[in-house]
């Protein structure tokens, strides 16, 4: 999918009550199957920048658009069907519900939106759970899992159903060695096909030239409005 960024701006309160402006001026266009590197040190504003793309956020200003949908210009329910149908988010924070099990985590939010039928996406959930070295947990919940299954979770979750947006935010940053390589393996593999935004700061990664890179400053700056 093609991504137009232009001229997005976000700000937030600190809690001293002063503006910070954490994106500034971001304009881009970004070509379908691209891999787009984010960058930046902590607080940077690279999980901010992945929810104004992802369309949970609104820029203060700027558009983005993905192929002929103006983002910016849906509303919040309207973004989220987008998000749903368009966008696999391995959030940073892995975002499981912890009522419902690993399988359910992985499939439940497709079933709702229409992604595929549910026989078969569970038993494409077992088999990407299983690749990922968590088949054996299907039925446990997200608080009997360690940090790093978790992160496993989340990313079977998001590229279930080759989504053509895919956004990893530290996709790999709670892994050991082997699943850290399946799961780079398995997001790289996607390039060309979906548009991928990366944030990360493995080392796995670097031998990977990105067609955009995306660096955002480290001190966010003051900022009147
Ligand atoms: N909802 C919010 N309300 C207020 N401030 C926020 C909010 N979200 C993010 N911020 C602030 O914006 C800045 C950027 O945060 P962000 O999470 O985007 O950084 P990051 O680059 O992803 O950092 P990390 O590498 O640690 O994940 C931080 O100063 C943070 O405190
Ligand atoms: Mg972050």
């Amino acid at each position: 999918m093609r991504i137009v960024l232009n001229g997005l701006e976000k700000s937030f309160l600190d809690p001293s009550g002063n503006r910070r402006r954490v994106i500034s001026a971001i304009s881009a266009d970004i070509a379908p199957g691209a891999l787009v590197a984010v960058t930046g040190p902590s607080g940077a504003g690279k999980t901010t920048f992945f929810n104004l793309v992802s369309g949970l956020f609104l820029p203060d200003s700027g558009t983005i658009t993905a192929d002929k949908t103006e983002l910016t210009a849906l509303s919040e329910r309207e973004r989220d069907r987008w998000r749903a149908k368009e966008v696999g988010y391995i959030f940073q924070t892995f975002n499981l519900l912890s009522d419902l099990s690993i399988i359910d985590n992985v499939v439940l939010p497709h079933i709702l939106i229409g992604n595929g039928a549910k026989g078969d996406l569970e038993k494409r959930a077992e088999e990407s759970l299983t690749a990922l070295g968590i088949g054996d947990h299907l039925r446990k919940y997200p608080h009997q899992l360690s940090v790093g299954q978790r992160q496993r979770v989340a990313v079977a979750r998001a590229l279930l159903v080759s989504p053509r947006i895919i956004i990893a935010d530290e996709p790999t940053a709670n892994l050991d060695d082997a699943s850290a390589r399946i799961v780079a393996d398995a997001i790289l593999t996607l390039r060309g096909r979906s548009t991928v935004f990366l944030a990360s700061h493995d080392g796995r990664f670097n031998a990977v030239k990105p067609d955009h890179t995306i660096a955002l400053g480290g001190e966010v700056s003051p900022c009147v409005r």
